[in-house]
């Protein structure tokens, strides 16, 4: 008996739920790593870097971050940081949904 499902069907539910770009998604495969499960920078990584990331959370970032520097910030990088430009690897679309992803879910904001 078969223990998972055929990889090409595995691939195609990948394939789907990857253009209905959920900003969940990216920031689990691409930002989690430094900004934490819960935004709030608390990772093994942030340990070496300098700075770490911050606590979207707090609301220092809340009032700081506005959505437009977040979107410029995540396409361009943060100069001096390990904050690399996402322009290459991410559409603006995705940039978009992962950055209301990041305000909605850790800063609580809505717009
Ligand atoms: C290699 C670690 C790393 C990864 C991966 C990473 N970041 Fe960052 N990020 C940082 C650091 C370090 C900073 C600079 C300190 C700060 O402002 O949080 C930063 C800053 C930011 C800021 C605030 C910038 C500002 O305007 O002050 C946003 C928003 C952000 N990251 C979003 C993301 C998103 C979205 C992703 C995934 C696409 C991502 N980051 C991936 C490390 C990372």
């Amino acid at each position: 008996m078969e223990e998972s499902p055929q990889p090409s069907l595995q691939e195609g539910v990948k394939t789907v739920a990857s253009r209905r770009l959920p900003g969940k998604k990216i920031y689990r495969e691409t930002c989690q790593v430094c900004h934490g499960e819960k935004g709030d920078g608390r990772t093994f990584v942030a340990n070496v870097l300098a700075p770490p990331p911050r606590d979207f959370t707090s609301p220092a970032s809340k009032k700081e971050l506005t959505r437009q520097r977040m979107i410029r910030s995540v396409t361009e990088g943060r100069p001096k940081t390990a904050m690399a430009s996402w322009k290459t690897r991410l559409t603006p679309k995705e940039i978009r949904a992962v950055v209301d992803h990041i305000r909605k879910e850790f800063m609580k904001l809505e717009e």
